[in-house]
């Protein structure tokens, strides 16, 4: 069979930009709900929420972007910090040519780090960053152009599609990497489901590197996700906007305050828009019309900080075996590198 049927067996169509260059894309978009149908289900419910993956149009990427970039916000720098000192701990558990598969395209500062390492011992690279987002393009454009050895497919779709591709792929050895706390955004039962699926497209010997937050004071939680700048209100408020420009609605972003706070029992950072004043918001193309009472909040993130026993017994339940944790000195943020249990 050709490599092209090969692809279109697994659902995928290549495009190639260069012989070290391509993106795959599914052959047939499965239907999507719509933004619109997310949003207006969201908001009918009590109380009101918007899902945080609708945080990152353009505006809110580059947001997002600043926010690692905030001295309050410890969670980026930590993670680079330990992606630094990773070792022989990390690299004894590499075959000759092992394969980068990143969920999330991330930033490529850490993507870097980790290419580097991959570089230091392979005469070739091949890196799969696998993202929804056409955002991918751009970043895996950057990436090629300082590694004159480095091969990039990029699949844009899913994470768990994107998987299933790579588990049909080929018998190489992959390093599937999770970075950036994204875990965190999940559902304890969304992240436990995500854990079976990412075990249940893990061969023997491939490798899994997720990024996770501890549990720590309040403050320093509470500060990493109110900074004294304003970026994350900004960020958070973005929504709004995002909602106004493409669904028509009209929300007043002054009559919106962001909220951000530790729920120490559900151990999680919880985000919220307050509405400062009793309003009302249409979102035409939603065929929305919403009440605001003063103070009501609109939930819409959660931000999930783990023990290290919480931690082994997660990976240990979805069938993991873990073969090194990795903290920083202050002991705020671990890397975790497991492989499936056989
Ligand atoms: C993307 N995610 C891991 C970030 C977090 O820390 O939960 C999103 C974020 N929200 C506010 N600040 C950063």
């Amino acid at each position: 069979m050709s490599s092209k049927t090969v692809l279109r067996s697994l659902g995928y169509e290549r495009y190639v930009i260069d012989s070290k260059l391509s993106y795959l894309k599914p052959i047939q978009t499965k239907s999507h709900q719509s933004f619109a149908d997310e949003i207006s289900h969201g908001l009918k419910q009590e109380p009101k929420s918007i899902n945080p993956k609708f945080f990152y149009d353009e505006k809110g990427s580059e947001l997002f972007e600043k926010i690692c970039r905030l001295p309050e916000y410890y969670l980026t720098r930590t993670e680079i910090e330990i992606l630094k000192k990773l070792n022989k701990d990390f690299t004894e558990h590499f075959s000759d040519e092992i394969r980068l598969i990143e969920l999330g395209s991330g930033s490529s500062n850490k993507t870097r780090l980790l290419l580097d390492i991959l570089d230091s011992f392979q005469d070739k690279i091949e890196y799969f960053p696998i993202d929804i987002s056409e955002i991918i393009k751009e970043s895996s454009k950057e990436l090629q152009e300082d590694y004159d050895n480095l091969h990039i497919t990029s699949i844009i779709d899913t994470y768990e599609r994107g998987l299933e591709f790579i588990k049909n792929f080929d018998s190489g050895q992959n390093l599937i990497a999770f970075l950036g706390s994204s875990f965190g955004n999940f559902s304890p039962a969304e992240g436990l489901e995500f854990l079976h699926k990412i075990n249940s497209t893990m061969k023997e010997g491939d490798l899994f590197l997720i990024g996770l937050d501890l549990i720590k004071e309040k403050k320093i939680l509470e500060d990493a996700y109110d900074d004294s700048q304003g970026v994350t209100a900004q960020f958070n408020l973005n929504v709004l906007s995002r909602i106004n420009n493409e669904l028509d609605g009209d929300f007043d972003l002054s009559n919106f305050v962001h909220h951000a706070k530790y729920n120490e029992e559900k151990q999680r950072i919880e985000m919220y828009l307050r509405s400062v004043e009793k309003q009302s918001v249409s979102i035409h193309k939603a065929n929305l019309s919403l009440n605001f009472e003063k103070d009501e909040l609109i939930h819409t993130e959660n931000s999930y900080k783990y023990s290290i026993p919480q931690i082994k017994q997660m990976l240990h339940s979805t069938n993991f075996k873990i073969h090194n944790i990795w903290q920083d000195q202050n002991q705020h943020y671990v890397l975790v590198l497991a492989s499936k249990l056989e």
